[in-house]
């Protein structure tokens, strides 16, 4: 079944880029000139998604703005002959049918993929974290999508992380089965060191079918206290199995202060307006450092 459908959780506290994700939602801290969440929707269209449900919850009413026309600033800008602005403005409110639920509680990233059952139904579906933007020529949603059609299980976006680092995120045990496309089996969550299963995490993005839901129910609260996805797609893996993509593109992770600066100036240098004036900047700027 062709996938059309992207379900975005936006719901987190953001506790580690306090003070600024107090009152801003930190799926709405810009890169450059764009939202991080603008990127992840434009990644879900360029892949084929038509229809996205967003799970906000209290105080993150600013993304629906973001995503709704506004009228007011639409007509000063064409009255100000502002064509382009008018036009990045208006396209915003176009880029795919959105709609949003709250999670209400914040019980974990399992529990907000379950909100989305009923907008869901019977279909296989793309999941994209709202703090994870990923900047490629091939979306990396595109591509997990493309071996949901080849092997027709739940797919996971996944990157090998530094040893160092593997405590923090999943652990998948996988095979490779062609290229960068493998067969995981099982995964854990945040493991100590002697449960690491591999270095490979899944890294923001997943296709997962309905049976999901089922599932999710089920899942008891794991690491943190929290309805885990990741024990949830355990019992896939280790069940049906899955497929796991080494996507190509690169992750930028938004809720950490250091990832959020690397996507700023990563961005900007390849930014068609400012790039090469931030270039001779920085190249001054590091004679300094
Ligand atoms: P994170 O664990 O990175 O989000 O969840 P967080 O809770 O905001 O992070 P910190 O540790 O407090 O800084 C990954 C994704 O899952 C969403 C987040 O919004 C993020 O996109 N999420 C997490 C929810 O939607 N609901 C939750 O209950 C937890």
């Amino acid at each position: 079944m062709k996938i059309r459908k992207a379900v975005i959780p936006a719901a987190g506290l953001g506790t580690r880029v306090l003070p600024a994700t107090k009152a801003m939602p930190k799926e709405m801290l810009t890169i450059v000139d764009k939202p991080a969440i603008q990127y992840i929707v434009e990644e879900a269209v360029k892949s084929g998604i038509t229809d996205i449900l967003i799970i906000t919850n209290r105080g993150k009413d600013v993304i629906e703005d973001h995503f709704d026309r506004c009228p007011e600033l639409e007509a000063s800008l064409l009255n100000g002959n502002k064509t382009d602005a008018y036009n990045q403005v208006t396209n915003i409110a176009g880029l795919a049918n959105i709609f949003f639920i709250r999670q209400r509680e914040t019980k974990g990233l399992g529990h907000a993929i379950s909100r989305a059952k009923s907008f869901v139904g019977d279909e296989p579906f793309a999941v994209l974290y709202g703090d994870d933007v990923i900047i490629g020529e091939d979306p990396a949603c595109g591509q997990l999508m493309r071996a949901y059609e080849e092997y027709g299980k739940g797919v996971l976006g996944i990157k090998a992380v530094a040893p160092e680092d593997i405590h923090k995120y999943s652990s998948l045990k996988v095979d490779n089965l062609h290229d960068n496309i493998y067969n995981c089996t099982d995964m854990i969550e945040k493991p100590d060191d002697a449960h690491v299963l591999s270095l490979f995490s899944i890294l923001g993005r997943c296709v997962l079918p309905p049976e999901i839901f089922d599932i999710l129910e089920h899942t008891a609260p794991g690491v943190g206290g929290e309805i885990q996805l990741t024990d949830a797609m355990k019992d896939l893996a280790t069940t049906t199995g899955m497929t796991a993509v080494d996507f190509t593109g690169k992750r930028y992770d938004m809720g950490n202060k250091l990832g959020i600066m690397e996507a700023a100036v990563e961005v900007a240098l390849q930014h068609p307006e400012i790039g090469s004036d931030f270039k001779d900047y920085l190249k001054e700027l590091s004679k300094t450092l």
